[in-house]
């Protein structure tokens, strides 16, 4: 399709208005400078990213149209190609936990050492006073534990009291961080402590999403090319050099969703990487193993902390259409479309892995990219890229020698 078979495929899927599809074919528009200015500090303008559509994503019996941000080539066919793949087997199956996050208030200087039990004698006021701080999203319970001062700050024994929160169809930070200022004066009365810390913790452990897959080994090229991806995938599972890149791969489809959706995800990438490592060693997101069958089956459980109301999903109004491509009915339904897309761009990063190579991928758009850098319009970008590939000699030097033989000039 070309872009305006695109926009309209797109307008007709997501019963987009004509001011968003307007706005879907020029995003710069989306954000003036007066909202950037309310949004940060010292704002000058915004920084616009690509924005593309992963398609083919069969998620829980449901057909998507992923949309996705980002500045890196292949991501977008990468996360297509899988979910093709996964298709024939029935695509992806997830599953989301409650939205439940976690809001910590720290207490120093805690004489008595009954002060968590204290805590917990006092833990429906303690919601009640938190709860009385929202309307939406509510505190549900509160736990207590102590923890040692291992940089010997001075801080001693610190009692650590974490909040829980159900944060229905909001990422909940906002709200968890008030909940947290809120409790603590009353915390500082029942323990005599003093309260330092008071923010939400963005290790999500009790949000999680675990999504599957099985790839046929037809549709992979053949048994080998499922025994080589093991080989990848243990070699990720076992050293923390090729896991963080392998990771990485992954992040690649969530974050370019995130930012898609308007996402904090710097704390998905956070919460991701500590999950990454909970045994006490850094290791691949992602399992893989084979089936009696002998095909694929790929596993991805990771903490997805998402909202798809609050925050800036009120402000920018491409978050709005991002979200009505998808069309996501709950933070759970988000989340687990976001698992399913890094799994399925891991499929794709170690299928490459294992047999041809990642560069090839890269190479029609990095190509094209070398052509119209060197000058290269309309069609002459696609047939100078294709000669360059041909030739293995692809250079702005040699893009810019081909535009002179094709158009007389430089
Ligand atoms: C590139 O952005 C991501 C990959 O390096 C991931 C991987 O190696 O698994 C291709």
């Amino acid at each position: 399709m070309n872009k305006d078979e695109r926009l309209a495929f797109l307008r007709n899927l997501a019963d987009l208005s004509e001011s968003e599809t307007k706005l879907l074919a020029d995003p710069c528009s989306g954000i003036n400078f007066e909202m950037s200015n309310r949004m940060i500090e010292n704002a000058i303008g915004t920084m616009p990213l690509p924005l593309g559509v992963a398609t083919g994503f069969l998620i829980n019996g449901k057909d998507y149209v992923v949309p996705m941000a980002t500045e890196e080539p292949s991501i977008i066919a990468a996360c297509s190609k899988a979910a093709k793949i996964a298709r024939s087997s029935g695509g992806f199956r997830a599953y989301a936990d409650k939205p439940i996050m976690i809001g910590q208030v720290q207490l120093v200087s805690v004489a008595f050492p009954d002060a968590g039990l204290k805590v917990i004698s006092n833990k429906p006021k303690l919601i009640s006073i938190a709860n009385n701080y929202s309307r939406t999203v509510k505190a549900t319970d509160i736990n207590v534990k102590w923890i040692d001062d291992q940089v010997a700050s001075g801080a001693g024994k610190m009692l650590i009291v974490e909040i829980l929160v159900d944060t229905k169809d909001a990422m909940g930070a906002n709200a968890i961080n008030t909940m947290c200022e809120a409790i603590s004066s009353e915390l500082e009365r029942i323990t005599d402590g003093e309260a330092v810390v008071k923010v939400l913790s963005n290790y999500t452990t009790r949000r999680l999403v675990r999504c599957n897959a099985i790839f046929r080994k037809e549709d992979l090229g053949g048994e080998r090319i499922v025994d080589r991806i093991l080989y990848s995938y243990s070699f990720a599972y076992s050293d923390v050099y090729r896991a963080v890149t392998n990771n990485k791969g992954v992040m690649n489809g969530i974050d370019a969703l995130a930012v898609a959706t308007g996402q904090d995800f710097r704390a998905i990438e956070a919460a991701a990487h500590a999950y990454a490592s909970r045994d006490g060693t850094y290791r691949s997101i992602t399992t893989w193993k084979k089936t009696n069958d002998g095909d694929l089956l790929g596993e991805l459980e990771i903490p997805i902390a998402v909202g798809i109301v609050g925050g800036v999903t009120n402000v920018n109004p491409l978050v709005m259409i991002g979200l009505k491509i998808l069309g996501v009915k709950s933070s759970s339904d988000l989340a687990m479309i976001i698992s399913a897309v890094g799994l399925a761009q891991n499929l794709s990063a170690i299928l490459a892995l294992a047999t041809v190579g990642i560069q090839k991928g890269h190479m029609k758009l990095h190509a094209r990219n070398i052509a119209i850098s060197a000058g290269a319009q309309g069609n002459l970008v696609d047939i100078i890229a294709s000669r360059m590939i041909r030739e293995g000699n692809i250079r702005s030097s040699r893009a810019k020698e081909i535009i002179l033989s094709m158009t007389g000039h430089e």
